[in-house]
């Protein structure tokens, strides 16, 4: 049987993953610090993993005998350089492109094993195009996109592929907390700040659902992705095409 390994699984994005992985029939090892997420997210096929991510020495602890590895977890944080702690830069910098090459280095030697394995990267429009005070989210993300390439170039003679995943906002947690911050700070209602804050340079004037993502996950994974590899897969309503 195929087996995943999806991180930050007990939300959002990743729960979608999970969700779309294990009605393939894939066995999902769902990891997360989030232990009540986690016994939400937990079926049939799909076992659940706390664990803090952040925790580099510990990341050695988690199954390593994957065939397929969603690299997802993540966070936020909104400041001006000059007033963004120098501390959480380094922990989003280790949460989100550290832990995941921790991660990718100990599984591909179980993927090259077996000349099969897919390396999904959740980045973001983030990881290709920046926007002013979130330094720390849009230098891991684009350091993402660097290494999804670096394992799909490695990885191509052992049937190891490797992309990332590029949404604009999706309805999950990350985005409907800041919905609620950003309309006390602008003094505007949520429907405002979505239509003119967060939406204004997509398209498709509307937030992506965690499962479309998931989607295109499982397309990576699927029969038909062996020449999938070292891309970035948009799903943004339009808004990079700017
Ligand atoms: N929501 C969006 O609009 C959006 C857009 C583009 C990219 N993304 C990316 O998608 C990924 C998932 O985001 P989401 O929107 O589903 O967020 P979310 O907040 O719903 O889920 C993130 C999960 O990561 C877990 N997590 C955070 N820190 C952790 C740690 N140290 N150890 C273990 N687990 C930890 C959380 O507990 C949570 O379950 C992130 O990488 C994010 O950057 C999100």
């Amino acid at each position: 049987m195929t087996r995943a390994l999806v991180t930050g699984a007990a939300s959002g994005i990743g729960a979608a993953c999970a969700h779309r992985l294990a009605a393939d029939g894939v066995h999902v090892i769902a990891v997360d610090f989030d232990a009540d997420g986690l016994r939400a997210v937990a079926r049939d096929g799909i076992e659940p993993v706390q664990a803090d991510l952040s925790d580099l020495d510990r990341l050695g602890d988690l199954p390593t005998d994957v065939d397929i590895l969603v690299n997802n977890a993540g966070i936020q944080q909104v400041a001006p350089i000059e007033q963004f702690p120098p501390e959480r830069f380094g922990y989003i910098l280790r949460l989100m492109l550290e832990s995941p090459f921790r991660l990718i280095r100990q599984t591909l030697p179980y993927m090259y094993g077996r000349g099969w394995g897919r390396v999904v990267n959740i980045s973001s429009v983030h990881g290709l195009r920046a926007s002013p005070f979130k330094a720390a989210y849009v230098a891991a993300k684009h350091g993402l996109e660097g290494l999804s390439k670096v394992v799909a170039l490695e990885g191509a003679p052992h049937g190891v592929t490797s992309n990332c995943v590029n949404p604009a906002y999706v309805r999950t947690p990350l985005v409907t907390a800041q919905l609620a911050d950003q309309a006390a700070t602008h003094g505007l209602t949520e429907s405002e700040v979505l239509e003119k804050v967060m939406l204004e340079p997509v398209g498709v004037k509307r937030l992506i659902e965690p499962a479309e993502v998931a989607e295109v996950v499982a397309l990576l994974c699927g029969p038909t992705s062996a020449s999938l590899t070292g891309s970035s897969f948009v799903l943004d309503g339009g808004w990079t095409a700017h």
